[in-house]
């Protein structure tokens, strides 16, 4: 990180307003440097060494920010698009300024744990395919699926452009009934990230998803209580479980 910082950049990065709100800020005397009121608000700080308050209150400074979100349906995991809702246009004006981008990709219609982050390094690591990050979505998929397709998903499948999938661990939770139109549920690991991984493992034995939701990602557990749509950051102990990812 930067030794120091212009201050205005600082505390919009902090919430306080847009460059020219937090000028204003200054000029009114409402922002402190280590005691002093501030004139210029382009003046360097270090977020770390300095005591920065804005109406008397101490500003506290984060460089990084980590948020766990219940993906819902029908939106883009990206940061713009051109036609659709994004994750981004769910994240409230708090976080506005951190420059958040999803970790990975969820489908459109997928539901379920994603993390978002200002983090690039730890995004690129997580990311990565040589560091094999176990992924675990549950599945409702149409008929019934069975242990041989289990033994396939252990041994690997070749999706329709002939990649041959890396094994990954079938759980079946219960078993459809076509007959009765009652999808099969179940949970799948995968251990990479394959455009559309899961729902093109299950085309390859001859199966569709008709619903699919995130459940964990590496150590990163999906917080039950995070409704659609909804966030929040990540604890201590989650952050160090995927620093500890990170560093395998
Ligand atoms: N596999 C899929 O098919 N879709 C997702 O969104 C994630 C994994």
């Amino acid at each position: 990180m930067k030794e120091t910082q212009r201050l205005d950049k600082l505390l919009a990065h902090a919430g306080f307003g847009t460059r020219s709100g937090i000028k204003l800020l200054v000029k009114q005397g409402a922002v402190q440097v280590n005691g002093k009121t501030v004139k210029d608000s382009g003046m360097q700080v270090h977020p770390e060494k300095d005591e920065i308050l804005v109406d008397g209150e101490q500003v506290l400074h984060k460089e990084f920010v980590y948020l766990m979100m219940n993906k819902p349906p029908g939106v883009i995991s990206a940061t713009e698009d051109l036609r659709d809702r994004t994750v981004l246009d769910l994240i409230g004006p708090d976080y506005a300024h951190y420059d958040l981008f999803p970790v990975g990709r969820l489908d459109k219609d997928t539901e379920g744990l994603l993390l978002l982050t200002n983090d690039g390094k730890l995004a690129h690591e997580l990311l990565s395919p040589r560091k094999h990050v176990p992924k675990t979505y549950y599945a409702e998929v149409s008929g019934a699926v069975t242990e041989k397709d289990g033994e396939a998903f252990r041994r690997g499948v070749e999706l329709d452009d002939g990649y041959v999938t890396m094994p990954a661990e079938l759980q079946i939770l219960s078993t459809g009934d076509p007959e009765a139109g009652r999808p099969s549920k179940i949970e799948l690991t995968i251990m990479e990230g394959k455009f559309h991984q899961v729902k093109r493992m299950f085309e390859a034995v001859g199966k569709k998803v008709v619903y699919l939701k995130r459940m964990k990602m590496g150590p990163l557990l999906l917080d039950e209580y995070l409704a659609l749509g909804a966030y929040r950051e990540l604890t201590d102990d989650e952050l160090a479980g995927l620093r500890k990812e990170e560093k395998r």
